[in-house]
């Protein structure tokens, strides 16, 4: 057997039209079109690809994109100073401050100080305990990318056995939150969790989101199992590979997201989903 593969690329597409729509119909209104601020600080070459990413979304969803980008020596105040500056601006919907941050900025202290009504990344404890409540506002753009291409599979999630792997606050809790509330039955696995492979290959539904190349194994998984890979990890050839073993893992699950063309592009179109929500929340 192998498995379909969930195109990420296409279906962001869709969302993005969606949402395309929408602004032009509220354009067409008389209303200003949604704008995002993106803030990047320092010179980590990854995060500079995604910030870009986000900018052309931007465009490609008719918002307004706002771009803020300071060398690794901005400090904490400053940055501060902004976040709180971006909040105040009737002209700002969603601000989106590109992680990881130097080491000498306390990133929970920026994310609890952005508005959580412009919380368009969906990180601040109140958008994040209200998704733990059972009532979503603004949620974390990555597990919801991957809540949609579960839904894209037409699999009735309802009791399935679902592993995510990695419990880190952008991908890991937040998608457990995301598989709980669709009733699914969760097992979190983290760096400590011992028989990985075992609880893997119990799993109708697997999230990988470690970081590590090919960290899971294709002969771990369940025949017909749901493979979503959030990992995006550069080789040293240059190339790009998943956290799971792509071609091995192909061959046993029903359905498996490539990398890339998988999961990165639903971040995106989820973020564009939350500007235009968190725009029409401040300014029905
Ligand atoms: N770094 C890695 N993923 C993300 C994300 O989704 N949002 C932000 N702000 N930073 C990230």
């Amino acid at each position: 057997m192998s498995a379909q593969l969930l195109d990420g690329k296409l279906i962001s597409e869709q969302i993005i039209t969606e949402v395309r729509a929408k602004v032009d119909a509220r354009v067409a209104a008389g209303r200003r079109a949604p704008a995002l601020a993106v803030v990047l600080v320092g010179d980590d070459p990854a995060s500079a690809v995604y910030v870009r990413n986000k900018k052309t979304a931007c465009e490609r969803a008719g918002f307004r994109s706002l771009s803020f980008e300071y060398p690794a020596s901005l400090t904490e105040a400053e940055l501060l100073a902004l976040v709180r500056k971006l909040n105040d601006d009737p002209e700002v919907d969603g601000i989106l401050v590109q992680l990881p941050l130097p080491k000498h900025i306390n990133a929970d202290r920026v994310i609890e100080t952005i508005n959580p009504h412009k919380d368009v990344d969906g990180f601040h404890p109140y958008n994040f305990g209200r998704l733990a409540l059972k009532m979503p506002l603004l949620r974390p753009c990555t597990p919801h990318g991957v809540m949609v291409m579960l839904e894209k599979t037409g699999v009735d999630l309802v009791g399935k056995d679902a592993v995510v792997i990695g419990a880190s606050n952008i991908v890991g809790r937040p998608a457990a939150l995301e598989l709980l509330m669709a009733r699914a039955t969760v097992t979190v696995c983290h760096s400590k969790t011992r028989d990985l492979a075992g609880k893997v290959a119990a799993a109708d539904i697997v999230v990988a989101g470690v970081g590590i190349p090919n960290f899971v194994k294709g002969d771990w998984i369940k025949p017909g199992a749901i493979v979503i890979d959030v990992g995006i990890n550069r080789l040293e050839n240059g190339k790009l590979c998943g956290d799971v073993e792509f071609e091995v893992a192909k061959q046993r699950a029903s359905w498996i997201t490539p990398v890339p063309g998988g999961v990165g592009p639903m971040t995106i179109a989820l973020l564009m989903q939350n500007t235009l929500d968190a725009n029409i929340h401040l300014y029905p």
